[in-house]
């Protein structure tokens, strides 16, 4: 049932951002005007996106980030806009990004707040019309105010998240965001320039029949995730990967389904970064009734050693993730 602040659908995403706010007697409106700074820099990068075919932005930027990935030039186009929002919006002293190898001071040495983001997300997507997605995770500073933030600020486990989110740029438009009392997705009305409620309360399915690998890595999967690819088989799962995270992760969480990037040859560690793919989605996923781990042990308590760090991801349904971390516990 509903919680007893549920909202009508259709309660724009300020309003709602607003309402929400009297949950946290102690808050002091900055949290709420941090998630409002990245929702304008995600209508910014939506407007961006939508017209990459028509101004000269699409393809390669013609440099190799931290990642060792070519950056697309939406890439770099997304991560200045949020940069500069969250430098703009005042609430946020240091910034994490896929895009930047060093952490990013915002000069606000009075904001409370780190912000952890991967701006683009499905890079290989943006020339071919395929869904692409900004995922971001906040976490308090724990260092005092009036300073830049420090890697103590900056390397925290996920369980120390305050709030997490992505925006998905698909077919419509979607920020769907938790500040730990549950998920709600909102959906972007490009004429009126606000995100509507259209999802109260997600709640994601406890089981599901979608598998979402990218088995071209097969050769290398270790025995149990080989084993376990092979039971998906069996029981007559359907095989869905879209190569965006955000995309596959946003039709498991609401269908029912699990996504896993294992450990390859390739990716040793995994392709997907701990601070701002794994922990995000992780928090969002066990809001919504879901699961994440590395295939052994909960994704929101792995220590960040750096802020670049890679680890499996394993994310979902609980029973689906549960079944595949069975597989990988055998294999031990
Ligand atoms: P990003 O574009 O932010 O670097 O992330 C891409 C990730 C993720 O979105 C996607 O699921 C995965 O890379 C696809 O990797 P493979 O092409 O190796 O399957
Ligand atoms: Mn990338
Ligand atoms: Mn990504
Ligand atoms: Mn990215």
């Amino acid at each position: 049932q509903h919680d007893k602040l549920a909202l009508p659908v259709g309660t724009t995403l300020d309003r709602f951002i607003m309402r929400k706010q009297e949950d946290f007697p102690y808050a002091t409106g900055e949290l709420s005007q941090l998630l409002r700074d990245i929702a304008l820099a995600a209508k910014i990068v939506n407007r961006e996106i939508n017209r990459s075919g028509l101004i000269d932005i699409a393809g390669a930027y013609g440099n190799r980030n931290v990642q060792g990935e070519d950056q697309q030039k939406l890439d770099v186009i997304a991560n200045i806009r949020f940069i500069r929002a969250l430098r703009n919006g005042g609430e946020v002293c240091t910034i994490i990004s896929e895009e930047d190898e060093e952490v990013i001071q915002t000069g606000n040495v009075q904001g409370k707040y780190i912000v952890a983001i991967d701006p683009l997300d499905g890079s290989s997507n943006i020339d071919v019309n395929v869904s692409i997605g900004t995922i971001f995770s906040i976490y308090r500073r724990v260092s005092p105010t009036g300073a830049e933030g420090t890697m103590a600020d900056c390397l925290q486990s996920g369980t120390h998240q305050v709030a997490a989110g992505y925006v998905i740029y698909g077919s419509s438009t979607m920020m769907v965001y938790t500040t730990g009392n549950g998920v709600n997705g909102f959906t972007y009305e490009p004429s009126l320039g606000e995100f509507f409620l259209s999802h109260p309360n997600i709640q994601s399915p406890k089981s599901g029949n979608v598998y979402s690998v990218n088995e071209g890595s097969s050769v290398s999967f270790s025995p149990g995730m080989a084993a376990y690819v092979a039971y998906c088989k069996e029981q007559g799962y359907s095989a869905r990967y879209i190569g965006s995270l955000v995309a596959d992760f946003h039709r498991n969480l609401l269908k029912g389904g699990i996504y896993i990037y294992p450990s390859t040859q390739k990716s040793p560690k995994g392709k997907l970064r701990l601070m701002y793919e794994c922990n995000p989605l992780a928090f969002i996923v066990e809001q919504a009734g879901g699961k994440a781990s590395n295939g052994y042990m909960r994704t929101m308590e792995i220590e960040p050693l750096d802020m670049h760090d890679r680890c499996p991801l394993f994310i979902g349904s609980v029973d689906l993730v549960s079944q595949a971390e069975e597989f990988m516990a055998r294999e031990l």
